[in-house]
Parts: C-alpha cells; sequence; structure tokens
C-alpha cells in the first residue's frame, strides 16, 4: 500500500485544525474529522435515511449511465479519491470490465482502505488494486499516475470544500491530468429549501449524532472534555452562497479544555461553531469553476426529478 499519510501527520493535522477553528471567533471544526469508526457507521447509516436523497439519487444515475461512462472514458485505470460506498464502485468496475486494468482507491483511512481493497480484490480477479493513503485535498501531485485514468469524486464532497478550496482542488487535479483522461463528479442541485434541510436535519436524529461525534473524536484524540448532549445540532440553508450549513449550539454557557492544544475554550449560551457546508450546484456555477480550473464539462446527467449531477469532465 502506497502512504502519502501517517497516523502522525493525521495527529498533527488534527491539533492544527483544533488550534485554529477553536481558539478564535467564530469558532469552527472541520468536518474531515467525522468520519472515524462510529461516524462512518453513522454516515453509512445517513445514506439509508428516507429523508437523505443524494446517495440513492447518484446511485440511480450511475446504473443508468454506466456503459456511456465506460464507452466515453475507455478507463485503463481507475482511481477513486474518498474511496466509499462499495456499491457505487462495483457499478463502475463492472461497466468498465472491458478495458480496466488497475483500480486505486485513495483514503485517508488505511484500515477502511485495506479492507475494501481486499474485498474487492476478492471480486475481481485480475483486476490490479492499489490502494493510496494520502488526502486527496494535499497529496494530488503525489498520487501514482496511470494509462488512461478515471477519476471519480463521488457523494457531492466537492460540495463540502468551500469555493475558492474547490478551484484550487480541480485545477492540482487538472495539473496531474493529460488528453484522454477524464473526472467524473458528483455534485448535489439546488432545490426546495424544505427538502435541503430535512436531508441535513432527519427526523430521527442520526445526522445530529453524526455531527455531534465529532467531539467525541477530540475527546478521544486530544483529551478534550466535551460533553455532546450540551451542544445541539443546526442545520441551515444559506441562500446567499447556496449552501447547507451544520453547526453545533452551545445549550448553556460552558468551558471545554482542549489539553493537546492547550486551549480553553468558552461557550457562550447559543453560541454556534460551524462545522460543515454542503455546497448545492446549478450547471452554470459547476461550468464556471471547472472553467477557472481548466477543466470543460463534456457530459452532464442528473436523474429525472434534477435532484443530483454527474458530470463527466475533461482537459480544457
Ligand atoms: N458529503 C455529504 C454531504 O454533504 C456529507 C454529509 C451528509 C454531512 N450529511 C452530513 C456532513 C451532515 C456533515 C453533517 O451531503
Amino acid at each position: 500500500m502506497d502512504r502519502f499519510l501517517t497516523p502522525d501527520d493525521l495527529g498533527k493535522a488534527l491539533r492544527q485544525d483544533v488550534a485554529d477553528g477553536l481558539g478564535t471567533r467564530p469558532r469552527t471544526l472541520p468536518a474531515k474529522w467525522f468520519y472515524d469508526e462510529r461516524g462512518s457507521e453513522l454516515f453509512e447509516e445517513i445514506t439509508r435515511l428516507e429523508e437523505y436523497y443524494p446517495t440513492r439519487r447518484e446511485r440511480e444515475i450511475l446504473a443508468a449511465r454506466a456503459p456511456e461512462i465506460a464507452e466515453a472514458t475507455g478507463a485503463v485505470t481507475l482511481m477513486e479519491l474518498g474511496a466509499g460506498s462499495g456499491e457505487k464502485t462495483r457499478m463502475l468496475l463492472e461497466a468498465l470490465g472491458g478495458t480496466l486494468r488497475t483500480y486505486m482507491p485513495v483514503d485517508v483511512s488505511g484500515d477502511f482502505l485495506a479492507r475494501a481493497a481486499e474485498r474487492i480484490a476478492e471480486d475481481h480477479p485480475g483486476l490490479r488494486v492499489r490502494p493510496v493513503v494520502a488526502d486527496h485535498e494535499r497529496h494530488l501531485a503525489l498520487l501514482p499516475g496511470g494509462e488512461r485514468r478515471l477519476v471519480v469524486f463521488l457523494g457531492g464532497t466537492i460540495g463540502n470544500m468551500a469555493p475558492a478550496e474547490r478551484v484550487a482542488f480541480l485545477s492540482a487535479l487538472r495539473a496531474t491530468m493529460n488528453d484522454g483522461d477524464a473526472l467524473l463528479l458528483g455534485a448535489d442541485l439546488v432545490k426546495d429549501e424544505r427538502r435541503l434541510v430535512r436531508a441535513y436535519d432527519d427526523a430521527r436524529g442520526v445526522t445530529a449524532e453524526f455531527n455531534r461525534n465529532v467531539l467525541n473524536v477530540l475527546n478521544r484524540e486530544l483529551g478534550a472534555d466535551f460533553v455532546p448532549e450540551r451542544f445541539e445540532h443546526v442545520a441551515v440553508w444559506n441562500p446567499g452562497d447556496e449552501w447547507i450549513e451544520m453547526r453545533l449550539r452551545s445549550v448553556a454557557p460552558q468551558v471545554v479544555r482542549v489539553p493537546a492544544v492547550d486551549l480553553e475554550v468558552e461557550f457562550d449560551e447559543g453560541e454556534e461553531m460551524r462545522t460543515e457546508i454542503s455546497a448545492k450546484f446549478r450547471r452554470d456555477r459547476l461550468d464556471a469553476e471547472a472553467g477557472a480550473a481548466g477543466l470543460r464539462i463534456d457530459h452532464w446527467w442528473t436523474d429525472p426529478d434534477g435532484d443530483f449531477s454527474l458530470s463527466l469532465l475533461r482537459p480544457a
């Protein structure tokens, strides 16, 4: 397994993010720390919620379009960033069966990757499975190349980056692409506000627990003394920026200690810290951001209701 990231690097990045995010107001906590073992389980549960449409919609589009994707790309190497849900990967692997030789899943979690890679390799004898432990926001330039590469970035994760980060990420990716390579990008679309908010604030409170779980991560990794029940989950639609904002709101005045970064953090009653954004797109915004990164949208597919998009981008 190639490693560009060690558990030690991750610890350092976590301490840096927490010191920056909690040390100043308004307080923030970066979302990438959501996905520990428990967080990953909770996210899996979110993807099965009635309210959370993106996973189902993206899977529908993939099921309908996988043969076209295979036809359009003729990919020999499939590189999946943030290697996630086995099922979507499987659909692509099957459709690309005629040309594909190497599958390269990229993720920050080595344990998760090793398990996923093993399962895929068992089911696809003859396929070379080459997992890479890396942070796709920092190590794009270091990732191994490959002949006729299809890079896939699914789940609407592009929307979890701020606009400037998105263009930086797409530009860095573009810099690694040759003519004939392509990027398959899943992006959630702007829609009715009530449906959007429900997808991030479900009736059973699974998303609330997922959001609060980041506090458990800080308690375990940094010796912090957050009491998760003293923070409530908030999801709001920001119409100006067209993104959902996830926050944690302190239900009482409180002081939290984070020994590993030597912080004592005071929260007022009602004070909110932002944990995540989930941007929703329109075609013109994606066109513009792709263009700014030296890419163009070659194919654009949505589900029949226009809830979610999959696009195939190529060097402009
Ligand atoms: N990429 C997912 C999304 O934006 C992540 C996500 C879903 C999420 N629900 C969440 C992140 C709740 C934080 C809180 O849709």
